[in-house]
């Protein structure tokens, strides 16, 4: 088969470099290819709809200045679609057969070769299930929570921490005035990623990670220990995904969407009536999905779109970019999907962050 027109589409959340990513494939697949690139908007939502303002040519001039531009132009998918996909009985995402022959039936109407796919588990678990309906399209993962097990590293995850890191040094001029200990929540889901890279470099004094589960009076032994050298405050970060040792992982719930979220305050409740101290809790939130991405996220953004191009370019369908031992490399989708990537309890991080006097709460 002969590619003269691709289309391209990012499902999920947002994080920053989407748009680096965008940038990479138009330029590559127009300079180094010849082709045509469609911008598809709200993930494979937009291949359902059959509005034509959901097809968005990506030209030379369109992608110009987007490199350092936060979230995507092509918009986010949305949470549920029953006419997408439904939820198996062991929680798995299955995409309805209408779905396959609407999204077939779209882009043969579109006149599109092939797919590039951008997103995290959900988006390939989807993904997968279009190629074996014979949808030919390679991935390019992405979430600002590093948890997918296939890429040792994931853009979005280095800005989201430096906005992580950033909030902690600010919070601790505060809590260090009033004598208070700050607890931060960040994001990650089931994985500790953000928290623990972000609590080294932030210099917190406590780290939970879901990985660990912590308990309040091991908290509290850490909190007493800096009192009593004279540091009447700490800086405690917590994954949104942490749950004590008897206790569950907390959730919170908007208009029927229920998402991990509430531990930092309960922390800081806790910590408040068991240690007698005063608390704070900020929780990141979104801030950490908002804004430019690093430098480090454009870089490895620009190589994950450049390389999706050529894996097209191969006839490598079924595929999706990752970093390996500092290389791009590709993987087949189906062995990098259903897989959660969690921080190592005994790795060198950890350890090293033992050693440099940080608690897990255990
Ligand atoms: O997976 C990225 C992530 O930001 C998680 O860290 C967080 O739990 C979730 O998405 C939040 O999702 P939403 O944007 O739907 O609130």
């Amino acid at each position: 088969m002969k590619v003269q027109r691709i289309a391209v589409l990012t499902g999920g959340g947002d994080a920053p470099g989407l748009n680096a990513v965008l940038r990479a494939v138009t330029r590559t697949a127009i300079l180094q290819e010849g082709w045509e690139v469609l911008g598809i908007r709200h993930g494979f939502e937009g291949l359902l709809s059959n509005e034509e303002g959901d097809i968005i040519p990506l030209t030379w001039e369109r992608v110009a200045g987007l490199l350092p531009r936060g979230g995507t132009i092509l918009g986010a998918a949305s949470h549920s679609n029953d006419q997408l996909f439904t939820i198996g009985e062991g929680g798995e995402v299955i995409v309805s057969e209408e779905a396959k022959q609407c999204v077939r039936d779209r882009l043969a109407a579109l006149g599109v070769n092939a797919l590039i796919i951008i997103g995290g588990d959900g988006t390939m678990t989807m993904g997968q299930q279009f190629y074996e309906a014979g949808i030919p399209l390679v991935g390019v993962p992405k979430t600002i929570d590093n948890d997918l097990p296939v890429t040792e590293l994931t853009f979005g995850f280095d800005s989201a921490l430096d906005e992580a890191t950033d909030a902690l040094d600010r919070l601790h001029t505060t809590a260090e005035s009033h004598n208070r200990v700050m607890i931060v929540e960040v994001m990650g889901r089931n994985s500790g990623w953000i928290a623990l890279h972000a609590g080294v470099a932030g210099s917190a004094d406590v780290i939970l990670i879901p990985e660990i589960p912590f308990t309040i009076s091991k908290i509290c032994e850490k909190i007493e220990e800096r009192r009593q050298r004279g540091r009447n405050f700490s800086i405690i970060v917590v994954a949104e995904g942490a749950a004590p040792l008897e206790g569950a992982q907390l959730y919170k719930e908007y208009l029927g969407q229920v998402s991990l979220g509430g531990i930092g305050h309960w922390v800081g409740q806790q910590i408040a009536e068991q240690c007698g101290v005063q608390t704070r809790t900020v929780v990141l939130g979104h801030l950490q999905r908002g804004g430019s991405p690093s430098a480090f996220d454009r870089i490895l953004a620009t190589l994950f779109g450049a390389s999706a191009v050529r894996l097209i370019a191969k006839g490598k369908f079924g595929y999706l970019t990752a970093l390996q031992c500092g290389d791009i490399v590709s993987i087949p989708i189906k062995d990098a999907v259903g897989m959660q990537k969690k921080v190592p309890i005994d790795g060198k991080l950890v350890q090293t962050a033992r050693g440099l006097g940080i608690s897990f709460g255990a």
